[in-house]
């Protein structure tokens, strides 16, 4: 039956049939209705369901008008929601991008190229328990982002979401070449700094390695023998000065602050000018943020740069740890439960100090706190574990427990950046039309 025998029918029904007709048609529209919501609420309430959420509800509470625009609508629950309260769900419409597709990323990272089976560690969508997150919209972004720096700031972990945000981005570039390493870099086992340009947005996606955020280098004269380097727990690294200016500024720090990766290797802590024997690893951490916090007050221009501090990203060794063999390749769900404590929960305890204190010294929050701990603490099925070489599978006891699969958790922690970055932005905006009509 071709569409106009349809109709024909149709005008030959008498009125009788009609009404009955429309009377079924609005029964069966009520019908898919209801079942909508019932969906969205065996999700909602904390099944793990594995079904996507009804794209209807994707948008409640975000107001996204056909020219882009972002508007977050200001219910009262949701002006203060903490976006890193929440749980993981899982979504049939993740990931936000192929790896093969994504030219920006260390083979290391691309399990799924490097022969890892499963891929259910990408489907996976962080839901706070109070509202919603904006789904990930990179010509928003971009938009966001045009004349404008973004730097990542930290360790390899950092580098791992750096790349993460460069493929979110660059997914929707059609022309990849307009995308280039402002000094000709490939992005590939490069240790120090690289400056991606996107040219149709004049802005820039940068990573700079730091992993200690301080100055390491040659101890004082005159030090004792078994002192090989030192870590200047008063002095930002000398790279501080390219990224102080940086419009978008994502710092981290942890994964290197620990006994083997310092004093066991004959790295010890300086302050003054002296080397301290005795300065513990904890106290020298905490002394490095409270040297950034006081680096950030006198030499950040908080007006411009918005700073962002990404809370410790746990690791994932069992039976051992990253040199004695440890595994995790078996994981391939996350723990929905309330996870074990980690390995180096110490430093979460000491960012948070230290940031409660910054903040109640400067009565203001400058930094923003991407408190991703909890989060990642139960996504043990996202590393690249045995999947970091290339096509062969690594031998078994050397995997990698610490870094992640992209696509994978990093991309999560974008997302966060994306959902307070733009709702500063738009606060921005707001109070520049305030002032410009005070004015
Ligand atoms: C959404 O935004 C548009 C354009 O800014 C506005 O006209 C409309 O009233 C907004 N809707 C809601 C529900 O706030
Ligand atoms: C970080 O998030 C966890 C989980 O929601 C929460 O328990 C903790 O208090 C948060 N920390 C900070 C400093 O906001
Ligand atoms: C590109 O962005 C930089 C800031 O990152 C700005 O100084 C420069 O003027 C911009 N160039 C153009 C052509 O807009
Ligand atoms: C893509 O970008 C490159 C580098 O900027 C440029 O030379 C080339 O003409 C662009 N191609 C298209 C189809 O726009
Ligand atoms: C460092 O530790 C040693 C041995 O425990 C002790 O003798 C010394 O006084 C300590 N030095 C400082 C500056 O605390
Ligand atoms: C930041 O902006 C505020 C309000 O516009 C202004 O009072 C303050 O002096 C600015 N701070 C800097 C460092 O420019
Ligand atoms: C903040 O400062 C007040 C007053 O100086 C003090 O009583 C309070 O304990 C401080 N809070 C924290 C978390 O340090
Ligand atoms: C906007 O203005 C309000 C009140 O003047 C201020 O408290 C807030 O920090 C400002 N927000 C931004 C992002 O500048």
């Amino acid at each position: 039956m071709n569409q106009l025998d349809f109709f024909k029918k149709f005008n030959r029904l008498n009125p009788l049939e009609l009404s009955l007709t429309i009377l079924g048609f609005l029964v069966l529209t009520l019908c898919l209705f209801c079942s909508m919501f019932y969906f969205d609420n065996s999700i909602g309430n904390g099944g793990n369901g594995l079904r996507s959420r009804a794209a209807v509800t994707w948008w409640y509470g975000y107001n996204l008008s056909s020219n882009g625009e972002f508007g977050f609508v200001e219910k009262s629950s949701e002006k203060d929601c903490d976006y890193f309260d929440g749980k993981w769900v899982w979504d049939e419409s993740y990931p936000l991008y192929n790896s093969k597709d994504c030219l920006f990323v260390d083979g290391g990272f691309k399990c799924s190229e490097n022969g890892r089976p499963d891929n259910f560690y990408t489907k996976w969508r962080w839901q706070p328990n109070k509202c919603n997150i904006p789904r990930f919209d990179a010509k928003l972004m971009l938009e966001n982002l045009r004349n404008k720096r973004l730097a990542f700031v930290g360790d390899s972990i950092g580098r791992n979401q750096w790349e993460s945000l460069m493929c979110m981005l660059s997914s929707v570039v059609s022309n990849k070449s307009s995308i280039y390493e402002v000094h000709g870099n490939p992005i590939t086992k490069h240790m120090g700094a690289l400056v991606f340009m996107f040219r149709d947005y004049n802005c820039t996606i940068e990573y700079y390695r730091a992993p200690f955020l301080v100055v390491q280098g040659r101890p004082p004269a005159g030090s004792p023998p078994n002192v090989r380097y030192t870590l200047k727990v008063d002095k930002l690294d000398w790279s501080s000065g390219k990224w102080k200016d940086a419009d978008v500024l994502i710092l981290n720090a942890g994964h290197w602050w620990t006994y083997d990766k310092t004093i066991r290797s004959g790295c010890y802590f300086e302050e003054e000018n002296t080397v301290k024997m005795n300065m513990t690893v904890e106290t020298a951490f905490r002394r490095s943020i409270d040297t950034l916090f006081g680096w950030i007050d006198s030499q950040v221009d908080i007006n411009k740069t918005s700073v962002f501090f990404r809370s410790y990203a746990p690791v994932h060794f069992s039976g051992g740890d990253w040199k004695t063999g440890g595994t995790c390749h078996l994981e391939t769900m996350p723990d929905l439960t309330t996870p074990y404590k980690p390995q180096y929960w110490g430093h979460y305890n000491i960012l948070n100090d230290a940031l409660s204190d910054y903040v109640n010294r400067s009565h203001a929050t400058k930094v923003n706190l991407l408190n991703v701990t909890y989060m990642t603490l139960q996504r043990r099925d996202g590393h690249s574990s045995l999947y970091y070489l290339g096509p062969k599978p690594a031998p078994i006891h050397r995997q990698d427990c610490s870094h992640w699969c992209l696509p994978g958790v990093p991309d999560t922690w974008n997302e966060l950046l994306y959902a307070v970055f733009l709702k500063q932005q738009l606060l921005r905006s707001k109070n520049s039309t305030v002032e410009a009509e005070a004015s």
